[in-house]
C-alpha cells in the first residue's frame, strides 16, 4: 500500500484522530503532559513495557521506548487501532480515575469491548489480558511539525 500523508494540525491535546492506512485504522493521539506523565506509572503493570517482544508488524526501533513514539514528538502516539487478541477495535477510551470494570489505579487508556483487554495511553497492553502484545506501531516520519507520513 502507498504511504499516507496526514495533517495533524487539527488534533488538539487530548484528542484522537483516526486515519486509514493499508485498510487498517491508525490512531493519532496527541497526549497532554498529564497523559505522558501517566505512562511511567504503568511500567510494572504492562506486559511489554518497551515493546521488545517480536511483533507481527516489526516495531520501529525509534518507538521502542516508554512513550512508543518518535522522540522529536513524543506527545504524539501513532498506533494501529486493532486489538492484538482477535482483532476487535479497542475504541473505548477512558480517562484517568475510577471506572467500572477498570482497576482503581487506572491512569487512562483503552478497553477492548470483546474480551476486556486494556491498553494504556501508549497502546501498551496490561498484564494477564487476552491480548498478548501491545498495539502495533506503523512506520512513520515527520515531514513537518504537523505533517506525518505513515508507511
Ligand atoms: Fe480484544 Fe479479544 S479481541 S480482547
Amino acid at each position: 500500500g502507498a504511504p499516507v500523508e496526514v495533517d495533524i494540525s487539527d488534533v488538539k491535546p487530548g484528542e484522537l484522530k483516526v486515519v486509514e492506512w493499508r485498510g487498517k485504522p491508525v490512531w493519532i493521539l496527541r497526549r497532554t503532559p498529564e497523559m505522558l506523565a501517566s505512562l511511567p506509572k504503568n511500567d510494572d503493570k504492562v506486559a511489554d513495557p518497551t515493546s521488545d517482544k517480536p511483533y507481527q508488524m516489526p516495531m520501529p526501533e525509534y518507538c521502542k521506548n516508554e512513550t512508543r513514539s518518535r522522540t522529536e514528538h513524543k506527545e504524539v502516539l501513532v498506533a494501529v487501532g486493532i486489538c492484538t487478541h482477535l482483532g476487535c477495535s479497542p475504541s473505548q477510551r477512558f480517562a484517568e480515575g475510577a471506572q467500572p470494570n477498570l482497576p482503581d489505579d487506572w491512569h487512562g487508556g483503552f478497553l477492548c469491548p470483546c474480551h476486556g483487554s486494556t491498553f494504556d495511553l501508549a497502546g501498551r497492553v496490561f498484564k494477564n489480558k487476552p491480548a498478548p502484545l501491545n498495539l502495533d506501531i506503523p512506520p512513520y516520519m515527520y515531514l513537518s511539525d504537523n505533517k506525518i507520513l505513515i508507511g
